[in-house]
């Protein structure tokens, strides 16, 4: 942690390390400090999810209802639907961070709750919170290589590269010294999405990421997820109710209202629906617009 001011807390509830678990979470699997030197940032590979009979309750509230969901390797995945409908919850389980009442959560076939069985897999994931979750206290460029120096990943030269590398695809290029703290929503999300980048994830999870971004940096933001998979093979699950962005860049979407599964399709498909769901939440949010 040489390269972090003094003046942040490392260790302990409310820590740097205990915040960086929320903004940029560490592998699930099997990773070793010894053998994270060793990671070759360049391989990346997609994962596969499967999610079977999967239930959560908060209290007496049924949120997530026997949700059964395929996500491919290398898949750009999109679920939508209305506000308050489990999206968030959802993909919260899919990186651990709340468990299931019932129901399993498969990662290349290995259940990531029960883990009595083999070794799971070992793949490096991040999520982009619907909060961006940052470090005030931190430049752009010190959010952005935060994991990398973390976990000493590669040498500073290197790092400073992958900094900047990754500002420039989203639109930062060069900003590496602005405070965290002075920057508008849309940046910060911008600057969240860099630091997820940094480490060439082989699972990224976006949870809502054009919430705060305008019609400009939505379509920047969309073209760049477009383009890194044209360069990486990982697998992109996105949460958002942002239905044009979602036709645009996945490769399948699921609808979930009222905490179930109510279609799953291609874009194509998903426009095309039949199901009186589906059909309203198009309408109410494209206002009728053909
Ligand atoms: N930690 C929690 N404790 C209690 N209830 C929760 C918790 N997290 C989520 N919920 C409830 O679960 C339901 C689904 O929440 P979730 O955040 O997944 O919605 P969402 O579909 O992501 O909505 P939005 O589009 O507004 O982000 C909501 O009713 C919410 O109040
Ligand atoms: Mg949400």
């Amino acid at each position: 942690m040489a390269f972090l001011p003094d003046f942040i807390k490392l260790g302990g509830e409310g820590g740097i390390i205990d915040k960086v678990m929320h903004g940029l979470t560490q592998p699930l699997f099997g990773s070793k400090d010894k053998d994270d030197n060793c990671i070759n940032l360049q391989d990346t590979r997609g994962v596969g999810i499967r999610i079977e009979k999967l239930n959560k309750f908060f209290d007496e509230k049924h949120v997530l209802k026997d949700i059964d969901l395929e996500i491919m390797a290398g898949e750009t995945f999109s679920i939508i639907g209305p506000s308050g409908t489990g999206k968030s919850v959802l993909l919260k389980h899919i990186v651990k961070l709340e468990e299931p009442d019932s129901g399993e959560i498969f990662i290349d076939n290995h259940p990531i709750f029960d883990q009595s069985g083999a070794e799971a897999p070992n793949y490096r994931y991040s999520m982009v919170f619907q909060s961006s979750a940052l470090f005030n206290s931190l430049t752009v460029g010190e959010n952005v290589g935060l994991w990398l120096r973390e976990k000493r990943i590669c040498k500073e030269l290197t790092i400073r590269h992958i900094i900047s590398d990754k500002l420039k695809l989203v639109g930062l290029e060069g900003q590496e010294g602005l405070k965290t703290a002075e920057l508008s929503g849309g940046m910060k999300k911008r600057v969240a999405i860099a630091r997820s980048l940094a480490m060439n994830p082989d699972l990224i999870l976006y949870d809502e990421p054009t919430a705060e971004l305008d019609p400009i940096n939505t379509d920047e933001l969309a073209n760049t997820i477009l383009g890194l998979k044209e360069r990486t093979k990982n697998t992109t699950v996105i949460v958002t109710h942002d239905l044009n962005f979602a036709l645009y860049i996945s490769d399948r979407i699921a609808m979930i209202s009222g905490g179930r599964i109510v279609e799953v399709g291609t874009p194509a498909e998903i426009k095309a629906s039949e199901n009186p769901i589906v059909k309203g939440f198009i309408y109410t949010t494209t206002k009728g617009i053909k």
